[in-house]
């Protein structure tokens, strides 16, 4: 195995996968709702407009603002949802403190939902079932399948407790399969001994959104190292970004380590859009019926 687990080869992988599918002469449609303006956000929503043009499918932006209300919010999800001209939808977060996460995971149609928030969509990842899954967690299932990582029987400590990233992960890991069978540990901000933890683990996640906290004392050798974390930095008057893990402390302990930038976020956008085309023919194939 690599030791840098490069995402940029593992995301081709996936356009070129999507390539080679026969989309019967439909474009696939996003359309793309954001309501507040972030730094992050609007690096990700450059990136989905750039890949989304080179693959020849088609985004569609609606820029809500703060002032949007919930009602109108949804009824704009209700009204996507209907349209046949739109095959996904995909929810741009930060939101302002009046609009319910909740309310608007629940109102997107789990068929349409190439986020996968919607409790359905969350909930068949724990039965096995076919569904529109979280990007970003299958982002790191398909980093752990090309580099051919072996999770069966191992111990993998997940760093991070969200619904969109660390527990459809957990799920993933834990299914009866070639890329699952592992013994999963999650862990957040209120878990004693984590470092301790850790320190056990085959294969540590980190999707905390802190930067450089996870030090070599948090691995044990030959740790498998996966990154989730996005982390804008300034050091020495410049901007960048970098993981949760601390590359540097942690690279020589590692058995592999994947890299920000150009790890598992380079992988997302590319999950993303196949999202995009399993909805695009599923709902060809409900036409059909
Ligand atoms: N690579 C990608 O494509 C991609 C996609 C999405 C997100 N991200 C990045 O991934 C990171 C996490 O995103 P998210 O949406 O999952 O974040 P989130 O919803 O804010 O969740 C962060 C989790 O980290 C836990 N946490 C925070 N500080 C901790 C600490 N000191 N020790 C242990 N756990 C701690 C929190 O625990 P509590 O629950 O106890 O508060 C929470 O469960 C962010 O950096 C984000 O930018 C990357």
């Amino acid at each position: 195995m690599e030791k840098v687990l490069s995402g940029k080869i593992v995301a081709q992988s996936i356009f070129d996968r999507i390539s080679r599918i026969n989309l019967y002469n439909t474009i696939p449609t996003m359309a793309l709702l954001s309501v507040c303006p972030s730094p992050a956000s609007d690096f990700y929503i450059r990136n989905i407009n750039r890949q989304g043009a080179k693959l020849g499918f088609a985004v569609k932006e609606f820029n809500l603002n703060e002032y949007t209300s919930l009602e109108d919010f949804i009824e704009l999800i209700k009204t996507l949802n209907a349209d046949k001209a739109y095959h996904g939808i995909l929810i741009q977060k930060p939101f302002p403190v009046h609009i319910s996460e909740d309310a608007v995971n629940l109102a997107v149609s789990p068929t349409k939902d190439i986020d996968g928030i919607h409790p359905e969509n969350l909930g068949r990842i724990f039965l096995n079932l076919e569904g529109l899954f979280p990007s970003t967690a299958i982002a790191v299932m398909e980093v752990i399948k090309y580099y051919n990582i072996q999770t069966h029987g191992k111990h993998v400590v997940i760093i991070g407790r969200s619904p969109i990233v660390a527990k459809p992960l957990a799920g993933f890991l834990l299914q009866k399969n070639n890329h699952g069978n592992a013994t999963v540990t999650i862990t957040h901000s209120q878990s004693d001994n984590l470092e301790t933890i850790s320190s056990t683990a085959d294969i540590i996640i980190s999707a905390i959104g802190k930067p450089e906290f996870v030090t070599a004392t948090f691995i044990k050798k030959d740790a498998v190292c996966i990154d989730v974390g996005i982390n804008q930095i300034y050091r020495n008057g410049k901007q960048s970004y970098v993981g949760d893990f601390d590359y540097n402390s942690c690279f020589d302990k590692a058995l592999a380590i994947t890299p920000v930038p150009g790890g598992v976020g380079s992988v997302t956008t590319a999950v993303l859009f196949e999202n995009l085309v399993k909805a695009t023919l599923r709902q060809l194939d409900d036409k059909n019926c």
